[in-house]
């Protein structure tokens, strides 16, 4: 059953919300469920395919369901990133209580990953539920996140029965994952509020710490896994000649069916072109959803390197955890 989100409160009484349901938010769609249910949240990683020791991000209608979750006071640190970035794609890593289910703990099992989306709707839903819910993405386990809900429906299928809609994501890619750690500034996860913008609020440099090394425990467990990879293999393509270079390897594959991720068509022919417009919030906004698209028809996608810089990071970040080749 699919449910637009703004008239959610006329079904409210009729929809079941004690098992696995999905969610629209600002970034990608999420699959919820209630944290005082540890079956609920079990059932998630089931759904999704979803290692069990890669933890979950709980969403909050406010900051009273805020300090039902965390141990002691909210640094200040994190105060003035709460002032600034909450409600949006900002998620926080906090020291969590020691009643919070373990199903859902990072870290020693001594953590909890925590954002308030941007949507009203979807906090007044989630304050109606009363309940802090547990979301990963709602895709399946490797796959690209889902940008609408029609990704959701493609990858869960029956194994949910509730999709609440709302149109495609306002930004397209995941939240920016921070945490002090061991009182380290530590960025886990680019997203679109972006490195840059968080030295600038705390006024100090922070460590960017997007992939675990094989012999270290990682600190964002999704570090590990292979990731929003669809089914045709992607070549990225660095360097100032990347032109040149995707030109000569189009040759190379001239009987695979070719997409081509871009701003412009290039000077050989392709299977499908897919414009995911010009500037860094176009590119992150429809990455996914190229990744999805030309999946469908192409043996292999193509898609050039951007600046490591602003929502750049992100991208890249996406990208390069897809890629088979990196030329
Ligand atoms: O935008 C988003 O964040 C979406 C929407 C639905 O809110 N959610 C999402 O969840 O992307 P997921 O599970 O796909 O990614 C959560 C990431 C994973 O890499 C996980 O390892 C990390 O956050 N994470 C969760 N809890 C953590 C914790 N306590 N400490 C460190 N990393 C944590
Ligand atoms: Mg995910």
């Amino acid at each position: 059953m699919i449910v637009k989100l703004n008239e959610i409160d006329e079904y409210y009484d009729e929809l079941d919300f004690s098992r696995p349901f999905v969610i629209p938010t600002e970034t990608v769609y999420g699959l919820a469920a209630k944290i005082d249910s540890d079956e609920a949240l079990r059932k998630i990683f089931e759904i999704k395919g979803r290692p069990t020791d890669n933890p979950l991000i709980v969403h909050i209608s406010g900051v009273e369901m805020l300090e039902t979750l965390i141990e002691g006071p909210v640094c200040e640190e994190y105060k003035v990133l709460i002032t600034k970035y909450w409600p949006g794609p900002l998620t926080l890593i906090f020291k969590c209580k020691e009643n919070l289910s373990a199903v859902i703990r990072g870290r020693n099992q001594s953590t909890v990953a925590i954002r308030r989306p941007r949507s009203e709707a979807l906090r007044n839903l989630i304050a109606r539920i009363g309940v802090p819910l547990a979301a990963p993405s709602a895709n399946t386990s490797g796959r690209p996140s889902p940008s609408c809900v029609e990704h959701a429906v493609n990858d869960l299928g029956e194994k949910v029965s509730l999709y609440i809609d709302d149109g495609p994501c306002e930004e397209g890619l995941e939240s920016t994952v921070f945490g002090i750690i061991d009182g380290i500034p530590t960025l886990l996860r680019p997203g679109s509020i972006t490195k840059e913008m968080i030295e600038e609020s705390l006024q100090r440099e922070i460590v960017l710490k997007t992939h675990a090394s094989d012999d270290e425990a990682p600190i964002c467990p999704g570090h590990k896994y292979k990731h929003y990879a669809p089914n045709a293999s992607i070549y990225l393509f660095t360097g100032m000649e990347w032109k040149e270079k995707m030109k000569t390897t189009a040759e190379e594959l001239k009987d695979k069916k070719i997409g081509l991720i871009g701003h412009q068509r290039q000077n050989f022919a392709v299977e499908k072109f897919y414009d995911i417009g010009e500037t860094l919030k176009d590119k992150c906004k429809n990455i996914f959803s190229a990744f999805r698209d030309l999946d469908l028809c192409c043996d292999v996608i193509f898609v050039h390197e951007t600046a490591l810089e602003m929502e750049g990071r992100a991208f890249m970040d996406r990208v390069r955890k897809a890629a088979t080749y990196v030329i």
